[in-house]
Formats: C-alpha cells, sequence, structure tokens
C-alpha cells in the first residue's frame, strides 16, 4: 500500500465511529478528507449529523458533498471530532498545525467529547519535535514574537506560501518552530502561552481518545486507558 492507501484506510475506518444525531467536528488535511468524503455518502444515504468545520478548507469541501454544517458558537458540545496530525507519539500527544488550521482544530477539539485522530503510520513516533511545531502569532510584532519562541531553543521559520507570508483563516501568521525533541510538550505549551502575541500552539495535549493509524498491513486503533472527561 502507498501512503495514500494508508491515510484512505485510516480515513474510512474513523467515519465507522459516527452515528446519526451527532455533532461532528470535521478536521483538516489530506487524510481526514477520507473521512469527510465517507461521511458525505452516509449522509446521501440517510444519516443525520451537523458537521462543525475546523477550517474553511473543510468547510467548502464538506458543504459541495452535502453535509449539514454548523458553528461551535451554536453548538458548544461536539459529541465526536476526527482530525489529523503531523506527529503522534507514544503518550497520544501531537504535533497539529502542518496545514495551518491549528487554533480552530484546538478550540473544536476541547469543546468535543470524544477525540479520534486519523494519521498514516509515518507520523508515528516516540518523542515529537522532528516535525517543527507550528505556533499562530498575531500580526503585529510578529518579529519580536519570532524572537521570544527562538529562547526556548528553537530555530523559528515565518510560514510562507507561494511566496507571500502564508495568513491564516483567522488573519494570524505561523511560525514553524523547529526543536531537536519536545520531551515535555505540557510544560512548553504552558511557557510559549505566555508569550504576548502568541494565539495558539499546535501542540495538542491530552486532547486525544483514539488514534487510528494506517499501516501496511492494516488498521492499528491506539485508545487511551481513561477518558479526559
Ligand atoms: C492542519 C493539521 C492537519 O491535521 C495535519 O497537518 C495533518 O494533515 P495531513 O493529514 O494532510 O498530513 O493539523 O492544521
Amino acid at each position: 500500500m502507498n501512503v495514500e492507501q494508508l491515510k484512505k484506510i485510516a480515513g474510512e475506518k474513523a467515519a465507522e465511529r459516527v452515528k446519526d444525531g451527532m455533532i461532528i467536528g470535521l478536521g483538516t488535511g489530506s487524510t481526514v478528507k477520507y473521512t469527510i468524503l465517507k461521511i458525505g455518502e452516509m449522509v446521501k444515504d440517510g444519516l443525520e449529523i451537523i458537521g462543525i468545520p475546523t477550517s474553511r478548507a473543510t468547510e467548502q469541501l464538506a458543504s459541495r458533498i452535502g453535509i449539514p454544517l454548523g458553528d461551535i458558537n451554536e453548538y458548544q458540545e461536539i459529541d465526536l471530532t476526527i482530525d489529523g496530525a503531523d506527529q503522534v507519539d507514544s503518550e497520544m500527544n501531537l504535533i497539529k498545525g502542518g496545514g495551518g488550521a491549528l487554533l480552530r482544530e484546538k478550540m473544536v477539539a476541547y469543546a468535543s467529547r470524544y477525540e479520534v485522530i486519523v494519521v498514516d503510520e509515518r507520523k508515528i513516533c516516540n518523542v515529537l519535535g522532528s516535525f517543527p511545531l507550528p505556533v499562530e502569532i498575531a500580526r503585529f510584532g510578529y518579529q519580536r514574537t519570532m524572537s521570544a519562541l527562538e529562547k526556548f531553543g528553537c530555530r523559528a521559520s515565518l510560514r510562507y506560501r507561494n511566496e507571500e507570508i502564508y495568513v491564516t483563516d483567522n488573519g494570524n501568521y505561523i511560525v514553524d518552530c523547529k526543536f531537536e525533541e519536545i520531551r515535555d510538550p505540557k510544560t512548553l505549551e504552558r511557557e510559549i502561552d505566555e508569550i504576548p502575541g502568541v494565539v495558539e500552539i499546535g501542540l495538542f495535549v491530552n486532547l486525544v481518545d483514539e488514534i487510528i493509524i494506517g499501516r501496511k498491513d492494516g488498521v492499528e486503533i491506539r485508545k487511551k486507558n481513561s477518558t479526559r472527561r
């Protein structure tokens, strides 16, 4: 199986968690896209759910295939969210934000009773850090905020797309912070959060209930022993 097939088997497996009447957080990225497409088919077959998209890209995809949508102001309690990730460590902590949607993804995860993450096997690691940590920051004083981030021992690069500074759905910038290793994600998240100008950090600590991994020999499912809420 190639990587695309691994994404597909993980993404489609997650759609099995979706039940009639649920409010569903819809993540962002090329793996959860397969979940969203599957949910679209289920809706065509009569499933009734409301999707809460975590980005404009997901909103466009979901509405194009007929998934009824709401937002987090209307639906403050979300039954289940399915999303992708850039790295998953052995404690089920994540790096997210490779696709730039980390702020909405984290708000939706925080509002969710159950969070499922879909990845292919390349994303699994023991310790986070080989993927640069995305941090969403305010445009005002962004160079000053980047200097503050580098004091944590990373190399901070402002994200660009098509030779222009990348701007998130929320009108902010993203800085990709390359650390050697992130051994204590919880502390790092708390400390970075104290920098004025930081809007959100792509570390998801203790926010995940289940990981669905697409592997060459099939799908692996890992569940958290205790639920977080
Ligand atoms: C977007 C994300 C994505 O979930 C993450 O980048 C994984 O995407 P993909 O499945 O395309 O590798 O965090 O902000």
